[in-house]
């Protein structure tokens, strides 16, 4: 086994990862430098993805301010954001952004030259920032990557997966086990920080806007360590994605279309959104979601429309030319035929319990980007609050590290080298259908822990993945990348169910059809390995 020890290990290079690295770098001496590993490439992840843009309460728009944001973040949240949470983050946006300009990021503009803004569901102004039109998450993301690759202090393993956080007998992180697929080898890791950038969880779904490596890692590393983890059972169904046969991962039809204007229609091409709130298309993502998943029931159809003929032909082709390609490549017109869509699970609100500095509740353990639960989503996200959200905590953990003691550990304890022998030893050796495993696994989830809830589907749901987690007896060491994400979808599965057979109530995204009511306390779930009931904390 190779052994090697950093000041800081990041794991996980999305924006979050990427962000917070550059960050650190840049005015912190590091004695043992920075570490960011990749399970594929640098900047692989949902970042890239991101299509709508990235919310920013900025100078340059002055008709904006954040007691306006705070307030549409707290009406999506449902009762469940930390308004400290959301204030930090809205008020830090300005200046973030601006920093992240100063990396080379340009946002879209006018043809006055000044920042242009869009609208997206449940903002009250237009506040959302894009870049490439739809491409907004591509160009931060490949901006990054430059700054990344052009800086020496940051050193970079790709094709490189977490498997286990080393935790001393006190409880506290000292760092990574990592399994490099290329070369079949492992390295234990030492460093006095880890922070997980690992985003999502999408792929436990069938349907899902996720890339295939949003397998909820980072939330079985945090369990395993013993972190506090917080409302798992807020999973955010985007209501648009492209229905089209062919792969389950669904291209995202962004919200900003409906923000300039898309209707969504039947098949009969009659508009329903009036029907189920007064905001229609541009109501909350959750309602919009299951409006549609209701529409699709009543006439039981796999997909409805978006009516995008209604806008502009010029303004819909340079907003949207990611979308309008993607398409086109599937015999869409958008300035003509209206798009076929589904809804699909988009994105992960619970997860990792932070404060606003990262820092999770085993110490020297931190948490960033989707793979956190700053506080800031609540119930429910507000749409590009999540790209906002992996900047500002990048940025601000960066500089709480900076004031921390950055000398890699030394010694290490029994409980660590029982660790790091366990992946030392021969593993099971039976052959398991991976493939064909997370796709049963996909479609339980899909059926009964989605969008719709009830307690007979979530138990059944229960059931048959303690099922599936007893004929894989990879518990440890695995044989591949592909054993070691679906051992992970395995457990964030059980997590992510136990939750919602727990909240006996729907509040935001999650909706139990045997609990329709929204109690007057909003209450986070906590989970913690060890503690057999989810516990519960009201907020005040
Ligand atoms: P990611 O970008 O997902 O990066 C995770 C990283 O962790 C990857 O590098 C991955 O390889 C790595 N990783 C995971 N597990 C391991 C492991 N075990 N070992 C090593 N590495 C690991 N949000 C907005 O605010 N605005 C939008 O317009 C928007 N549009 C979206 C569109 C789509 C299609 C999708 C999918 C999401 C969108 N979101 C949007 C959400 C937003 O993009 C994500 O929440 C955010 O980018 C997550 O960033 P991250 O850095 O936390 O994680
Ligand atoms: C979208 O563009 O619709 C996605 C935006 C988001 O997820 O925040």
């Amino acid at each position: 086994m190779k052994y090697s020890k950093y000041s800081v290990v990041i794991i996980g290079s999305g924006i979050a990862g990427m962000y917070a690295a550059l960050k650190l770098v840049e005015h912190t001496y590091l004695p043992d430098g920075v570490l960011l590993i990749s399970k594929h490439k640098l900047g692989d992840g949902n970042s890239k993805y991101a299509q709508g843009g990235i919310v920013g309460v900025m100078r340059e728009n002055p008709s904006d301010s954040c007691v306006s944001h705070i307030n549409d973040t707290l009406k999506a949240g449902a009762g469940l954001s930390d308004i400290n949470a959301v204030k930090f983050i809205s008020e830090s946006s300005d200046e973030v952004i601006h920093d992240l300009m100063g990396y080379g990021i340009e946002f879209d503009k006018n043809d006055k030259g000044a920042l242009s803004f869009t609208l997206e569901a449940a903002h009250s102004i237009r506040r959302i920032l894009h870049s490439g039109g739809d491409a907004t998450g591509r160009r931060i993301d490949e901006g990054l990557c430059k700054c990344v690759l052009e800086s020496d202090d940051i050193t970079v393993y790709e094709d490189t997966l977490a498997v286990e956080l080393l935790i001393s007998k006190e409880g506290e992180c000292r760092g990574v086990i990592v399994y490099n697929s290329i070369s079949d080898e492992y390295e234990v890791i030492y460093s006095a920080h880890t922070i997980l950038a690992t985003g999502g969880i999408g792929q436990l779904y069938k349907y899902t806007t996720n890339p295939a490596g949003a397998t909820g890692d980072g939330i079985v590393l945090a369990y395993n360590a013993g972190a506090e983890l917080r409302d798992l059972e807020f999973i955010q169904f985007h209501p648009t994605s492209l229905a089209v046969e062919g792969g389950e991962n669904r291209f995202l039809i962004s919200e900003a279309v409906r923000g300039e204007g898309a209707k969504l229609i039947d098949k009969s091409g009659h508009e329903f959104m009036a029907k189920y709130h007064d905001k229609r298309e541009l109501a909350p993502r959750d309602i919009v979601t299951r409006a549609i998943n209701s529409e699709m029931h009543l006439n039981h159809l796999d997909k409805v429309y978006l009516q995008t003929s209604c806008i502009d032909r010029s303004t819909i082709l340079n907003r949207f030319p990611t979308i309008a390609g993607v398409c086109r490549k599937n015999g869409i017109d958008i300035t003509k035929t209206p798009i076929p869509v589904s809804p699909a699970a988009h994105y992960f609100m619970g997860g990792v319990k932070t404060d606003l500095n990262g820092c999770s509740s085993v110490k020297g353990l931190y948490a960033i980007g989707e793979v956190s639960s700053t506080g800031l989503h609540g119930a429910n996200r507000l749409a590009s609050n999540s790209l906002l959200e992996c900047v500002v905590c990048a940025w601000s953990l960066a500089d709480y590290l900076s004031f921390a003691n950055l000398v890699a550990p030394k010694m290490i304890d029994e409980t660590i080298k029982y660790t790091i022998e366990q992946y030392e030893q021969n593993i099971d050796d039976s052959i398991y259908d991976t493939a064909c495993l997370k796709q049963e696994l996909q479609q339980l989830m899909w059926e009964n822990v989605g969008i719709i809830r009830d307690e007979k589907g979530l138990s059944n749901a229960l059931k048959q993945i303690k099922y599936l987690k007893s004929i894989f007896r990879q518990t440890k060491r695995c044989l591949n990348m592909e054993e070691y994400e679906y051992r992970n979808m395995l457990a964030t599965a059980e997590l992510i169910t136990e939750a919602a057979l727990n909240r006996k109530e729907s509040r935001g995204a999650h909706y139990r059809s045997d609990y329709p009511q929204t109690e007057d306390i909003g209450e986070h779930s906590l989970t913690k390995k060890g503690e057999s009931k989810i516990a519960y904390q009201i907020l005040h």
